[in-house]
């Protein structure tokens, strides 16, 4: 019988599933300095975003010789070293697919959510106040959203702020894709220069490191909104909490953060914030059709029809 380790949780159809195909599903989470001596006999890890599989992990892993697949279940690989997991014959692999729908879908609820106030209302209601002349919104109907990345989550930002009445305009270092004549292509300047709002959707590279800081926020018209479902060191916190006090930047919609989960207190209670802590797939839907990816990536590898 097969080990599968599952450290972060997993759509408990999933779970039921692998023990139909008779594998011994472990639903266990280890401390970073734990899951290495944990990994003996194991021959299948599946993680979320909490458990990080880094180099140390790995060698500890190759030590017993048994690993042989990693399976994030969500997209972002980066709480996984995968160079370094191939260079040592361990597959790695994600479920691009799943929660795509519902990461954008969480994007246009943080749009909503700054540009008609619904974050702060909700906090100052519960306070007992009632706010009426102190909140006029902006409509979103013929505002520019520039989106930085367009891969799949930002296609489906796209569709739906386009049938929303937006202007999508959108950048990606792979270049302009065909087949989207509604939205227009743009260089990376030039979504920060003419965007209303601002969505991150790429992934997020130690190398290039922040790609939203004082320096973009300068380029920006003033009052534009930034939304990041993405990766949270993708923005410079600190530049961000400066353009929020100084009203150059609008608001923030964010649901992921430099460091999670965040103590930035600054950030989280600035009255022009909305916040979600990383929930982006956490959807009954998304966390399915995760589930069922997982299945098929399982299947495949132990050749399972
Ligand atoms: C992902 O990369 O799939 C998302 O950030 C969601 C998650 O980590 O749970």
């Amino acid at each position: 019988m097969y080990n599968i380790l599952i450290t972060d949780g997993l759509d408990k159809d999933a779970i039921s599933k692998l023990k139909e195909l008779n594998f011994n599903a472990i639903e266990q989470f280890y401390k970073p300095n734990e899951l290495g001596d944990n990994l003996n006999d194991i021959d299948v890890i599946i993680v979320r975003s909490a458990t990080k599989i880094t180099k140390e992990i790995i060698d500890k892993a190759c030590e017993y010789n048994k690993l042989k697949l990693i399976i994030r279940a969500g997209v972002g690989l980066d709480n996984i070293d995968v160079n370094y997991a191939n260079s040592k014959g361990i597959k790695v692999t994600n479920t691009p697919n799943a929660s795509s729908k519902s990461v954008a879908e969480l994007a246009i609820g943080h749009i909503f959510s700054l540009a008609r106030f619904i974050n702060i209302s909700n906090v100052e209601m519960r306070e007992g106040k009632w706010e009426k002349k102190v909140y006029k919104g902006t409509e979103i109907n013929g505002k520019i959203l520039g989106l930085i990345g367009f891969g799949r989550i930002a296609k489906e930002v796209a569709k739906k702020a386009h049938a929303l009445g937006m202007k999508v305009i959108y950048n990606d270092t792979l270049g302009e894709c065909d087949s989207y004549n509604e939205y227009r292509f743009c260089s990376f300047d030039e979504i920060v220069q003419k965007s209303d709002f601002i969505s991150l959707h790429i992934p997020y590279n130690k190398q290039i490191g922040a790609i939203i800081t004082k320096k973009e926020i300068n380029d920006m018209k003033d009052g534009t909104y930034i939304i990041n479902c993405a990766r949270g060191p993708l923005v410079c916190e600190n530049d961000l909490i400066e353009a929020l006090n100084s009203g150059k930047i609008s608001g923030a919609g964010l649901d992921v953060f430099e460091v999670e989960p965040t103590k930035n207190l600054e950030l989280l209670n600035h009255p022009r914030v909305s916040v979600t802590p990383h929930i982006g797939a956490s959807t009954i839907e998304a966390q399915e059709r995760i589930g069922d990816e997982v299945i098929n990536i399982i299947r495949d590898h132990f050749n399972i029809n």
